[in-house]
């Protein structure tokens, strides 16, 4: 009977000390201020006295590559950089998409919808944007050899950051990197 009552009594006792005015606050805990239950945390854009500069979100560092990125280390967003990266990203890329039925009609599909209107669906440089007057400059023919005899990996470059002078512009934010190959290949196979 005496140790009923005295359970009781703790019972009693631990809801008391358990319960709280507050409903923000989780009343006593023991762990709690020992960081373990509760731990500390910086929002994104909140000061952080943990990191030296004082940043809660950190850059990456230097040279990291997103996941499912490739890495293209050749900048084109002004004339010279243009001038000075086109030949060399043909020189030093190849096409890593394999040649396939599937590619050439994938490439097939993405050039109809992202070039032949300036470049004609045959390539010729005769799409309807320029015969019909609604876009000033010549298209190049893609079907002639001036272009075919560029590398793979210059083609792509004009369509991702557009032609050197600026006539044609940057494609790189429409049009994905596998895709675009995918239309490298379908203009090898137009020429035919
Ligand atoms: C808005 C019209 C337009 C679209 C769309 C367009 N082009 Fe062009 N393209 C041009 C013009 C104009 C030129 C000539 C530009 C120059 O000489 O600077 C050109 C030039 C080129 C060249 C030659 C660049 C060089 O080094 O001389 C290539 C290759 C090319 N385009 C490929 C493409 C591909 C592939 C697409 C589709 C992803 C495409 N273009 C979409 C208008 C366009």
């Amino acid at each position: 009977m005496k140790y009923i009552r005295l359970f009781i009594f703790l019972l009693f006792a631990v809801a008391v000390m358990s319960c709280n005015r507050s409903k923000d606050n989780p009343g006593y805990d023991y762990a709690g201020k020992y960081d373990m239950y509760y731990t500390k945390f910086y929002k994104a854009y909140s000061p952080n006295p943990v990191f030296r500069n004082g940043i809660t979100n950190q850059l990456p560092p230097e040279g990291a590559v997103a996941r499912g990125k490739t890495p293209f280390p050749y900048p084109g967003s002004n004339v010279a950089e243009k001038a000075a990266n086109q030949a060399k990203a043909g020189l030093e890329l190849k096409n890593p998409v394999p040649v396939t039925d599937e590619a050439l009609a994938n490439g097939k599909e993405h050039f109809r919808i992202f070039c032949s209107d300036c470049h004609g669906i045959d390539g010729k440089g005769d799409g309807h944007l320029y015969t019909s007057g609604l876009f000033p400059a010549k298209p190049t023919s893609l079907v002639d050899a001036y272009v075919q005899n560029k590398p793979d990996g210059e083609i792509f470059y004009v369509m991702t950051y557009g032609s050197i002078s600026g006539l044609m512009g940057a494609h790189g934010s429409q049009i994905l990197p596998e895709d675009r190959w995918c239309i490298v290949h379908y203009l090898r196979e137009l020429a035919k």
